[in-house]
């Protein structure tokens, strides 16, 4: 076995037995390093996502940023942005009418600074991770209208100067691109998501201020509804700064697939995030599914053609790649399992990470 194939078969199946069998094929693996120069460089401690020619940012868990070591490293070593992956969302922030709990938030944001990473803030307005209190608030437009100036108005305040960016609205839309009914907007009206960007543009006037939804590479019509939705909002005058793609995908949702969605959305003009990044394996759902060196060498190419495509905007629009966390064992599909990321359960880089610098080359 040369050493590409075993570092595959490493990263595949996990590190047992690994480390023993790659020492002993160390001094039979000369012959073969031509081959496996790319496996190298992603190997090489001096490479870092941090130097990608736009910012490369990670959803990040704050309680593994508390209690892992190897986790905080990771952070430190390869991102240049950081989102909360949970910590800023409606139920985490303000859990009940009167309270707010910045800890957590605090905790990411003042680690982010303190290692000169820029914060996107994720998220103010969303239909999911409500609160009871919200879900269970009665009151007639203007309460809700009020309740609903306040939260943001409060958060984008508290975060004023340290968060570059918010995704004000998330999840907005339906599968034919109609904006979904929504709790907010049963109480609000559509109108919801045009106020909610005055409010926050109104609380912090130099933060850029995206819409951020899913499926965007998933068939046209979403994505032809969020555009055109957006084109609506800017000729209104309201201040969005950009579009956040989430692109939670499949090693095998196709190139066509995602080259409409990542070059007609930058035709647009605005601010372009890749937001929530991952690359599924088993996008069936197979029940104890363990990765082939196949279909991780397939995810590597995934990830290196969006990478590829992303770096061809213009550089103006480029407002990053973020991945949904770090590692396969923190990613919100583990438990499917699946293994979207680009580094495994022991923070070790996989082919997708070579696949990523493969793309801005
Ligand atoms: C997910 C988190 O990863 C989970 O930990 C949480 O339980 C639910 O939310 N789209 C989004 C993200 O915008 O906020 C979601 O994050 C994943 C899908």
């Amino acid at each position: 076995m040369n050493k590409f194939k075993i570092l595959i078969a490493c990263l595949v199946l996990g590190s047992f037995g690994c480390a023993k069998e790659e020492s002993e094929n160390a001094i039979t693996t000369q012959e073969s390093e031509s081959a496996t120069t790319s496996s190298t460089l992603a190997l090489d401690e001096g490479v870092t996502l941090k130097n990608l020619p736009f910012k490369f940012g990670a959803a990040v868990n704050v309680n593994h940023m508390k209690s892992r070591p190897e986790y905080r490293d990771l952070i430190i070593k390869e991102y240049s942005s950081l989102t909360a992956e949970n910590a800023m969302k409606i139920g985490a922030l303000h859990p009940a009418q009167d309270t707010y709990n910045f800890t957590d938030a605090d905790y990411l944001v003042n680690f982010a600074i303190a290692n000169g990473k820029r914060v996107h803030g994720h998220t103010l307005i969303w239909d999911s991770s409500l609160p009871a209190w919200i879900k269970n608030f009665q009151g007639d437009y203007p309460a809700w209208k009020k309740m609903f100036e306040l939260h943001i108005t409060t958060v984008v305040k508290h975060f004023k100067g340290r968060v570059a960016s918010w995704d004000v609205i998330n999840e907005a839309f339906d599968d034919s691109g109609n904006i979904q009914n929504t709790i907010w907007r049963q109480h609000l009206g559509p109108n919801y998501i045009d106020m909610a960007f005055i409010f926050a543009h109104r609380a912090d006037p130099a933060a850029k201020l995206f819409i951020n939804d899913y499926g965007h590479e998933n068939g046209n019509s979403r994505r032809e509804g969020i555009i055109a939705y957006v084109k609506a909002l800017r000729a209104k005058k309201v201040p969005i700064d950009g579009i956040g793609m989430q692109f939670h995908t499949r090693y095998n949702r196709g190139t066509s697939s995602w080259t409409k969605a990542i070059n007609e959305t930058a035709a647009t003009g605005l601010l372009v995030h890749i937001s929530e990044l991952d690359i599924a394996v088993n996008p069936e759902g197979v029940k104890g599914y363990v990765p082939t060196a196949e279909r991780i060498t397939q995810q590597a190419e995934a990830y290196k053609t969006i990478f590829k495509l992303y770096n061809a905007i213009p550089k103006a629009q480029q407002w990053g790649i973020t991945t949904w966390n770090l590692t396969d064992n923190d990613s919100h599909l583990k438990s499917r399992p699946d293994y979207p990321l680009p580094f495994d359960a022991n923070y070790q880089r996989k082919p997708a990470y070579q696949g990523i610098l493969d793309g801005v080359k």
